[in-house]
């Protein structure tokens, strides 16, 4: 984390909305929670399906030169031999000699603990992968590790993939996956979680073009979260000093966030040379070398990094999308969500609960929760329904009244401008697709009225 800016929305506020309207609950919570781990709730389960669709969507399903994959959490012990991990994957820790609070160096400045000002241990380094054992006898020869981090599945697939699908370079390996870190220093939400999501690309080029591969994804990368809707401004990126390098990288960039407890890292993107190859060859004794075949020779490709987590960037859509806005003398909370993010795209409420309109509403509710997550609600005035909905960034809400059952016409109600517009139920399907594909918004079909929305809108 760098300097500290402050922002406009506070972490509590969002933690708040998380939990009041079910995005996000501590783990286990009726025995107290679990430190630092993160249930996901009914809106939670459907915004980080999403941002895992999109990024799935962008980096393999529209792209010629990726696959995916989902490989075990569990790997051969091995590998994190390999990797640096069983060696390299360690904090710095002190101890309090006086409370004993164990912290980590590289969080505080100055030589007394920051709890009671006791002395404090000389440092001492703790590995962060969780260990557990496989089959029934807890012994050293049956240890086997948590993945701290999906990429080691890739890098030891490496040779299947180039066999089965016929990829040349340079392609990548997508994929997406728990990833489990003892973390010492923990907090601040979701964003430093023990259990958390990545979504990591692999990116085999040949070397000497890994340069202009490395800017490319950089680029790539940072355009993604500008797509899906955040503010450029609250993007930035940081090339990491040499000393703070990994020991497999090369080079590293982060892309930072603004979150609301200041700059931090949203993803990064590394070079790691031919380093996990040459690694998982020299430990397996298999070799992952690959035919060049317009050089007619066998290079060791390097690999271009892009990683990511769905934890914080699920934090990252929420900050960016929250917002409050004077609404008479409340405020209207709403989440800006790109529609492609929001866990449910349209709520459908009818105006009341009689049993004509009823039987209309359920229709639609019925056709259009075919393509989307549609919530029905006819439960309080019709205003609160706009509220509840604001709040979690439904974009859409269909509304049938009374006039609805002589004209056959519903109205949509766009969650940002207010804006409402009426058309014949008919037409509702295809022209939310329209909208929810990022169509602009409110060209009006045929015989369509547009107007602002008043009190209630
Ligand atoms: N394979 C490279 C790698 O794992 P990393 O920078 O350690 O690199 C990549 O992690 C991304 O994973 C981070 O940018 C962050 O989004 C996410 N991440 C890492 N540790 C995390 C944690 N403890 N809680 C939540 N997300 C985490």
């Amino acid at each position: 984390m760098t300097e500290q800016t402050p922002r406009k929305v506070d972490m509590e506020k969002i933690v708040s909305l998380c939990r009041r309207r079910g995005f996000i609950f501590p783990s286990s919570e009726i025995y107290g929670g679990l430190s630092s781990c993160w249930d996901y709730g009914p809106l939670g389960v459907e915004l980080k399906r999403n941002i895992k669709q999109a990024w799935w969507r962008a980096v393999v399903q529209e792209r010629d030169d990726m696959v995916g994959l989902d490989a075990s959490i569990l790997m051969h012990p091995q590998t994190w031999a390999a990797s640096g991990h069983l060696e390299g994957f360690a904090d710095p820790l002190v101890e309090c000699k006086s409370c004993h609070l164990r912290w980590r160096v590289d969080d505080f400045e100055g030589d007394v603990c920051p709890s009671c000002q006791g002395d404090l241990t000389e440092p001492r380094l703790f590995n962060l992968m969780f260990k557990t054992f496989m089959g029934p006898v807890e012994e050293e020869a049956n240890v086997v590790y948590l993945r701290p981090e999906t990429a080691q599945g890739i890098f030891v697939n490496f040779q299947n993939v180039v066999n089965t699908t016929r990829k040349r370079l340079p392609f990548g390996i997508a994929q997406i996956g728990k990833a489990f870190r003892n973390e010492i220093t923990t907090g601040n939400f979701i964003f430093r979680s023990r259990e958390f999501e990545q979504m990591e690309i692999e990116f085999f080029v040949k070397p000497g073009t890994d340069e202009e591969w490395f800017n490319y994804w950089l680029e790539e990368r940072l355009n993604w979260y500008v797509k899906l809707g955040i503010k450029r401004e609250n993007l930035q990126l940081r090339q990491h000093a040499e000393g703070e390098l990994a020991h497999y990288a090369r080079l590293c960039s982060d892309i930072d966030y603004l979150f609301p407890m200041g700059w931090a890292e949203l993803e990064g993107i590394a070079n790691r040379g031919d380093f996990d190859l040459v690694q998982h060859a020299k430990y397996s004794g298999k070799s992952l070398n690959y035919l060049d075949e317009e050089a007619k020779e066998h290079i060791i490709p390097y690999i271009i990094e892009p990683s990511a987590g769905v934890d914080r960037s699920a934090l990252a859509f929420l900050c960016d999308a929250y917002d409050e806005e004077p609404d008479n003398e409340e405020i209207r909370v709403l989440l800006h969500l790109h529609p492609a993010l929001a866990p449910i795209k349209v709520a459908v409420l009818p105006l009341s609960r009689r049993e004509k309109l009823v039987v209309v509403a359920k229709q639609i509710y019925a056709d259009l929760r075919q393509q989307w997550m549609v919530s029905y609600d006819d439960a309080q005035s019709i205003g609160r329904r706009y509220r509840r909905q604001d709040e979690i960034g439904t974009p859409f809400c269909v509304t049938v009244d009374f006039q609805s059952l002589e004209d056959g016409q519903a109205t949509i109600r766009e969650r940002d401008t207010m804006n409402q517009i009426r058309l014949p139920i008919a037409e509702l399907k295809r022209t939310l697709a329209a909208k929810l594909e990022g169509e602009p918004l409110f060209v009006l079909p045929p015989g369509g009225q547009i107007w602002k929305g008043g009190e209630n809108g």
